[in-house]
Order: structure tokens, then C-alpha cells, then sequence
């Protein structure tokens, strides 16, 4: 039987990304949004259209991920699960409602689903390494099979959407390792945890989308244009190719008892160098003033990759290539030579 994968976050960096390439490896893909209109930004992007899917993608409208039994008719026939579609901590957003309850909701919606599903053989989950880091990076060596141990009580407000992120996905890895002790589903679930993400989008389509609608990438787009983030960014990178490398990779794994079950993928940085990679590819934009130094400032961790190494079979995408391929797109979109 072919694969189909449901991807849930396609209107997303990550989500579209791993859509892209679960279709250049020739699965069947179903993707989850939330209108008609999202559905129509996923099947008319130029990338979309020159891989010329045809019957191979198709949406599934689901307005509310939230609700009970979402997921049920979406997942017959499903395969593999990819859920990438979840909150990130966008400033304007509330903290409760709008970052930690879907969080958690969604993922165990969407596992319940899978129950009711007998086609459902793997479910991936995005989480981030700050489900395994908690609130402070501890010194030592952290890595997917990490867990923080949760508050007690699971606070209920937060002070700033960055905490209701943290907790979010903190509490949504509890529940899904609970999920697999006490439901003993007929599908196997792991979780990749990327670092923070950076790559070309191609859900990107001017120059504007690529500044300001970008997601992780924004923070990068701050440091190449003079800008600074209101706040300092973990110090573990991961290159977007990677991300949906790993995802596909990890979907079509068959986990073993005594091996790794989640995977981790954030390699070291530090952000002052950003800016010293675009001067070097793009000398002739920096002296053109369109590329300006800006102020990334690192929280240094030390997060242990070699699990997706080993799977992925070498060494992971550097930053210096995720920071010149925006920088790259950026260029391209404002007409501009890249030399
Ligand atoms: N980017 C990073 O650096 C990074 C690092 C580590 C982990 N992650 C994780 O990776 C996943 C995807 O991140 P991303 O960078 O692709 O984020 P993104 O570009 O902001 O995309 C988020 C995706 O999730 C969907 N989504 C958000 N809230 C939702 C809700 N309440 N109900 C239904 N769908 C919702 C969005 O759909 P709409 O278009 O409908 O809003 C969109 O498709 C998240 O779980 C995030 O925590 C990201």
C-alpha cells in the first residue's frame, strides 16, 4: 500500500517544507488547514504547482483543530502522521488560549483520532528542544529523551506567550509519552525536536513575506537588517532541510525497543556571527547598505544531535548555508543581483 501522510502546519515553515519534500519522494499527502483560502496558499505556490502533484494532494478544511474528534474522518486511510501545525509564540498572541491550550489540545486530539484509525501506522510530532530544556538550559548535555519534570500545579496564566510556549510543549511531551503508556495504540508515535529553524521559504513570496512573514526565519531577517528581537534566542540551529529530512525520515523508522524513540536536532551557534557570512557571500549588498548588522544575543545550550546524525547518515546543514540561502531569497525577491 502507498503512503499517505496527513500533514497538519502546511501553511507553515516547517509543515510546508516537509509537504514539499514528502511529495518529491512521491507519497500521497492529505494536509489539514483551517479555510479554504489556507488551503488555496498551500495548492497555488509556485512550488506546489511545479511539482504538479495532481491527485497525490489534497486539504482537508478543519476550522477548529481544537475540537473533540477533529481529526477522526481526516485520518481514514492515513498512514503516517506529521503534526507540525501548532502555535509558535507570536507577541500579539494570548498566552493561554491562543499558545499553551491549543498546544496540548491539538496533539491529543489528534492522537485520540488516530486510535479510531486503524490505516495509522507512525504519528510524528514537532516539538522544540525547549521541551527539554525547561525555563533555565541546564550546563549539561540535553537531547530528545530529556524531560523536564512538570510544575506542580500546571500553572494556568503566564506571564509572557514565550512561557505558555515553554509549558505548552513541556506538557504536550508528558501527555503523549502518558498517551503511548496507557492507550497502547496499534501506531508508534515520536516526536522531532528541532532547535531554532532557519532556511528558505518558499511560502515566501515577496520580499515583504520574507522580512516580516517568515517565522523563525523573522528573528534571522532582524539581524541581516539592523534589527534586534525583543528577546535573546537559543543558541541551537537547525537548518530547514534538515527539519524535514529528519521528519520524513523518522515517519518511516521503525523505532526499536532499545533505540531512540524522539529525536532532537539543534546544533550550536552563536548569532554573532550572522552577519560576518552574509558579508562574505554578499559583499556588493552590504556596501549597497541593504544588508546591516543587527543584535541577535544567544543563550548558549548544549543539546545532543547525534541521534538524527546517525539517521540522516552525516553532518547536519551548517548555519552559515541557512543564513546565505534567506539572505539569498531575500535578494532574489527585491530583484536584486546576488552577488
Ligand atoms: N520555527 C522554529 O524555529 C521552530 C523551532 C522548534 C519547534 N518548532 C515547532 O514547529 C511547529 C511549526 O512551526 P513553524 O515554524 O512552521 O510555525 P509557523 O510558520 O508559525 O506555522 C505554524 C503552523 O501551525 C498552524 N497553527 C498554529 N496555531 C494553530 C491552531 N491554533 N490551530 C490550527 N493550526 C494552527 C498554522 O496554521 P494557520 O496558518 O492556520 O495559522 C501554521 O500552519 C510548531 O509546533 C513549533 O512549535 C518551530
Amino acid at each position: 500500500m502507498a503512503a499517505t501522510i496527513l500533514i497538519t502546519g502546511s501553511t507553515g515553515l516547517i509543515g510546508f517544507r516537509i509537504l514539499l519534500a514528502a511529495l518529491e519522494a512521491g507519497h500521497n499527502v492529505r494536509y489539514t488547514v483551517r479555510s479554504e483560502e489556507k488551503a488555496k496558499v498551500v495548492s497555488s505556490n509556485p512550488a506546489v504547482q511545479k511539482l504538479a502533484p495532481g491527485e497525490r494532494l489534497s486539504p482537508v478544511i478543519i476550522p477548529d483543530f481544537t475540537v473533540d474528534g477533529a481529526f477522526d474522518s481526516a485520518l481514514q486511510g492515513v498512514t503516517h502522521v506529521i503534526h507540525a501545525g501548532s502555535p509558535v509564540p507570536v507577541p500579539t498572541y494570548e498566552p493561554t488560549t491562543q499558545i499553551f491550550q491549543p498546544t496540548i489540545k491539538i496533539s491529543r486530539g489528534l492522537l485520540s483520532s488516530a486510535l479510531k484509525s486503524p490505516s495509522v501506522k507512525r504519528v510524528i510530532i514537532t516539538s522544540s528542544i525547549v521541551a527539554n530544556l525547561g525555563p533555565v538550559p541546564p550546563p549539561t548535555p540535553v537531547s530528545a529523551a530529556t524531560r523536564v519534570p512538570l510544575p506542580d500545579p500546571i500553572p494556568s496564566t503566564f506571564n509572557n506567550v514565550f512561557e505558555a510556549y515553554l509549558l505548552g510543549k513541556v506538557v504536550e511531551l508528558h501527555n503523549s509519552d502518558e498517551f503511548v503508556k496507557t492507550k497502547n495504540p496499534h501506531f508508534t508515535v515520536s516526536h522531532v525536536v528541532p532547535g531554532y529553524v532557519f532556511g528558505r521559504n518558499e511560502l515566501a513570496l515577496d520580499a515583504n513575506m520574507v522580512q516580516t512573514q517568515n517565522s523563525s526565519n523573522n528573528f534571522l531577517m532582524l539581524g541581516l537588517l539592523g534589527g534586534e528581537p525583543p528577546f535573546p534566542i537559543h543558541g541551537g540551529f537547525a537548518h530547514i532541510d534538515d527539519v524535514a529530512d529528519a521528519h520524513l525520515r523518522v515517519a518511516f523508522l521503525d523505532p526499536q525497543p532499545d533505540g531512540p524513540k524522539d529525536f532532537g536536532i539543534a546544533t550550536k551557534v552563536d548569532y554573532d556571527k550572522l552577519f560576518d557570512y552574509v558579508v562574505k557571500a554578499f559583499p556588493k549588498a552590504v556596501e549597497e547598505g541593504i544588508f546591516k548588522k543587527g543584535k541577535l544575543v544567544t543563550v548558549p545550550v548544549n543539546y545532543d544531535s547525534s541521534d538524527i546524525e546517525k539517521l540522516l547518515g552525516g553532518k547536519l546543514r551548517s548555519f552559515e548555508s541557512a543564513v546565505v540561502d534567506v539572505a539569498a531569497q531575500y535578494l532574489e525577491k527585491l530583484g536584486k543581483e546576488k552577488a
